[in-house]
């Protein structure tokens, strides 16, 4: 939409405190994924609950999709890069997701949807990404919006890296979605062979960068393809820089940690096993499907 952009100058990069592979997993109807960030590093990487990759060429590994299941206390965030997939929640909206395009739930006091693949056949590809609520907000009405490829922002350096800003602000580039309270920024990232990327980023954001094309450098640690590097928050760092040694994409995501109790039962994400036990009785007794 706008450029080129100058490559922002960053103080000290963070540097990659973890590497991340993520284990092959079934959610859904069956559906084949990758889960690259599960329970284990809900803590570290607060408010981010849970990444999912999924990615194939296969009907079988996808056809089935996610029939009607609930969420309360959290958001959604599924990213398409391939295909089409059908949603439709207890809220009554209802739309098609296509690729390129970004579909944002909140599912808040609770929501019952289904994701359904809208294709027979080709490819399936794509991320799905829960992003936690702070206690104040878990129990508020649920939205949605359905985001298509051309309504989100994308600007390209003066090195040709294309950024596209899903959420957050980027080189002074407003992304398509802006919280409160997480300040979630959710880059996706195309990089051509020998360019880097810089993002200034306030140290105390938890972020982390997940690389799903080619590889990249950050400080001297090689990220490979379907890699997730955690990167470390020292306080005297500007923000992260990404070179590219070969074409590559990645996804760059950080947000402000929320530090309160997390209580989660499947796919309700709560402060306290009170509250699980009470959105599975909303749930049991139908509350869901009346908000
Ligand atoms: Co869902």
């Amino acid at each position: 939409m706008t450029g080129p952009v100058l490559t922002e100058t960053i103080a000290r990069p963070r540097l990659v405190e973890r590497l991340v592979v993520g284990h092959a997993t079934s959610d859904g109807a069956g559906v084949d994924l990758t889960r690259l960030l599960s329970q284990e590093l809900q803590q570290r990487l607060d408010p981010f609950l849970l990444l999912d990759a999924f990615g194939s060429d296969d009907p079988e590994d996808y056809i089935a999709g996610f029939p009607d299941h609930p969420h309360r206390g959290f958001e959604t965030v599924t990213y398409m890069i391939a295909g089409r997939m059908r949603h439709r929640d207890s809220a009554g909206h209802e739309g098609v997701l296509e690729s390129g395009g970004v579909q944002w739930m909140m599912a808040g006091r609770g929501v019952i949807h289904s994701e359904l693949p809208e294709q027979q056949e080709g490819r399936l590809e794509g991320f799905q990404l829960w992003l936690n609520l702070s206690a104040k907000d878990k129990m508020r009405s649920p939205w949605y919006r359905n985001i298509q490829c051309a309504q989100i922002p994308e600007f390209v350096t003066s090195e040709g890296v294309t950024a596209r800003v899903i959420a957050g602000t980027s080189h002074g580039v407003r992304g398509a979605i802006q919280r409160d309270t997480t300040e979630p920024l959710y880059l996706d990232l195309q990089l051509p062979a020998g360019a880097h990327f810089a993002q200034a980023l306030p140290p105390e954001l938890n972020a982390f960068a997940y690389v799903y094309r080619g590889d990249v450098r950050i400080g001297e640690q090689t990220v490979a393809q379907q890699q997730l590097a955690i990167l470390g928050n020292d306080p005297a760092s500007g923000g992260i820089v990404v070179h590219a040694q070969m074409p590559a994409r990645a996804l760059l995501i950080a947000g402000r940690p929320l530090r309160e109790p997390i209580a989660r039962y499947g796919p309700f994400v709560m402060n306290t096993q009170e509250e699980i036990r009470q959105a599975l009785n909303d749930f049991r007794e139908g509350h869901f499907a009346e908000t």
